[in-house]
């Protein structure tokens, strides 16, 4: 295959600008249009930001030239994706110039919490700009657009989980759901700007998670991600920032709960509501959470594991709190406690200063590991990030060919991992129709494999048993036992 095919397909970027759109609000005087972009806790947050401004007597559109209110949920996390959103604010321009004049436009997430008032500045179509902890303060927000004047909220919190709030989820499939557990990251990754857009960590009540998940299943829902930028450092010990943790009181200390904790207790709401959770950083990973997971069979054998660089010399310049051998040694005892877990990572291409001897260290962490699926991108500056004040001294074309050789790999590990599982049979949780046609179901494994099998008598949130046929390195194909 191609360099310029492997590139192609390296990231899903399936769900990138999808728009949400709920059932009919009888009580709706105006009209919003939400699309959104970046990680899943921004598909989630617009779940919440319709869901506060439903109340307010909002229903959602897909057409945008009916739309009092265009927001866009942006992402910051590489220069491709700001550049992704600076195209559709030219759009919105277009939109507004010639079809609807009398809308109004908002940024809400990571670009907006970064730019802050210089959106306004820069984009003057712009009217309203929210970081991702002011949501709540949508309404008086807007109505201060609406009095003529622009409005600004880029406010981060040391409380703010949003737990009372019920996302929307009329946008999905009906049986798998996201739902977040921590916000905001104390990591500080040098090459990172999530710490910056999203704030400190902190920890969602348990009480809120458990009864949302509870919810969900009794709503049809059949699997569960639990959503949080470092799900292994939730620390639930009665509401605050996860820094703060050395000030509370012994009590609250020792009624403390764990991620461990958390989701064996998620894993009892039912044993037939699958549970996933992202991401995992390997410097919290516990040996508790990969017992958690080996105890509970409808806990899915998979695990992303971003691993970013296989040179303990670069780890150590990404501040990534853990190095080569550390990283194995957790690859070891996973593999030791789930035989057959999948593992997938993030890897970053190209980090400052990355020789060829690093880029090797990074081939051979992927022959050791063998990762199932793999997330990998170019290493692009960040503005303010520590990383900005080293040299971004690898040349493109070095990172390009370096990046194609990693995907190379990556697709050659997960052929074999697919070719493996030819002969064998799965339990699969169906959740939707081929892509290619409606006479087939979609569905996944334990190991977040995709499977494409023919229709029968089943229906959307079924478990069934497959047998495997064929595969290609994305995709399984079999038949219904
Ligand atoms: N903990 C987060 C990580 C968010 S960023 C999570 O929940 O997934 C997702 C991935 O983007 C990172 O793992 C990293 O591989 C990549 N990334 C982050 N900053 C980057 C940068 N400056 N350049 C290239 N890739 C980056
Ligand atoms: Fe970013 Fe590292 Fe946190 S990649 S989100 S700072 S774990």
């Amino acid at each position: 295959m191609s360099i310029e095919k492997l590139l192609e397909k390296n990231i899903d970027e399936s769900k990138q600008g999808e728009v949400l759109q709920l059932s009919e609000n009888k009580k709706a005087n105006r009209k919003m249009y939400i699309e959104s972009y970046g990680c899943q806790m921004n598909f989630s947050d617009s779940e919440i930001v319709a869901s506060i401004l439903t109340n307010e007597g909002f229903s959602t559109t897909k057409d945008i030239t009916e739309a009092d209110l265009v927001f866009v949920n942006t992402c910051s996390i590489r220069e491709k994706a700001e550049l992704t959103v600076r195209k559709r604010l030219e759009f919105y321009n277009s939109i507004k110039r010639d079809k609807n004049p009398g809308m109004l436009v908002g940024v809400l997430g990571c670009m907006a919490e970064r730019l802050k008032e210089k959106f306004l500045e820069e984009e003057k179509l712009v009217d309203i700009v929210v970081g991702p902890d002011s949501y709540r303060d949508l309404p008086n927000l807007i109505a201060q657009v609406e009095d003529g004047k622009k409005a600004v909220n880029v406010f981060l919190s040391l409380e703010e989980t949003y737990a009372d709030i019920s996302p929307v989820r009329l946008g999905g499939n009906g049986v798998t759901a996201f739902v977040s557990i921590t916000r905001g990251c104390d990591n500080m990754c040098t090459f990172c700007v999530v710490p910056y857009t999203r704030g400190r960590e902190r920890s969602r009540n348990p009480e809120s998670i458990l009864k949302e998940c509870q919810d969900l299943y009794n709503d049809g829902y059949r699997e569960i991600t639990l959503l949080g930028q470092n799900v292994d450092s939730y620390l639930w010990y009665g509401g605050g920032a996860k820094k703060d943790f050395k000030k509370a009181t012994d009590s609250k200390k020792e009624n403390s709960l764990t991620f461990a904790n958390l989701l064996d207790k998620v894993a009892q709401v039912n044993p037939k509501l699958r549970i996933r959770f992202s991401t995992s950083n390997p410097q919290d990973m516990g040996i508790d959470v990969i017992e958690t997971m080996a105890k509970h069979n409808n806990i899915c054998d998979h695990i992303h594991l971003p691993v970013q660089s296989g040179s303990s010399r670069i780890l150590e310049l990404m501040n990534r709190g853990y190095d080569r051998e550390k990283y194995l040694k957790l690859v070891d005892e996973i593999k030791l406690r789930i035989p057959d877990c999948a593992i997938s990572m993030d890897m970053i291409i190209g980090f400052c200063s990355e020789t060829e001897e690093d880029h090797k260290e990074t081939l051979s962490l992927m022959d050791y590991v063998g990762y199932d699926f793999g997330y990998m991108y170019k290493y692009s500056v960040r503005p303010n990030t520590p990383a900005s004040r080293m040299e971004d001294n690898v040349p493109a074309d070095i990172k390009q060919r370096r990046l194609a050789e990693i995907i190379e790999k990556q697709q050659a590990n997960a052929l074999q991992h697919m070719e493996a599982k030819v002969g064998e049979t799965y339990e699969v949780l169906i959740e939707g129709f081929s892509k290619k046609s409606d006479q087939h179901f979609y569905g996944r494994t334990t190991h977040n494999s995709a499977v494409i099998f023919e229709k029968e008598n089943h229906k959307l949130g079924d478990y069934v048993m497959v047998k495997i046929e064929e595969c290609t390195s994305a995709t399984l194909k079999g038949k219904v036992l």
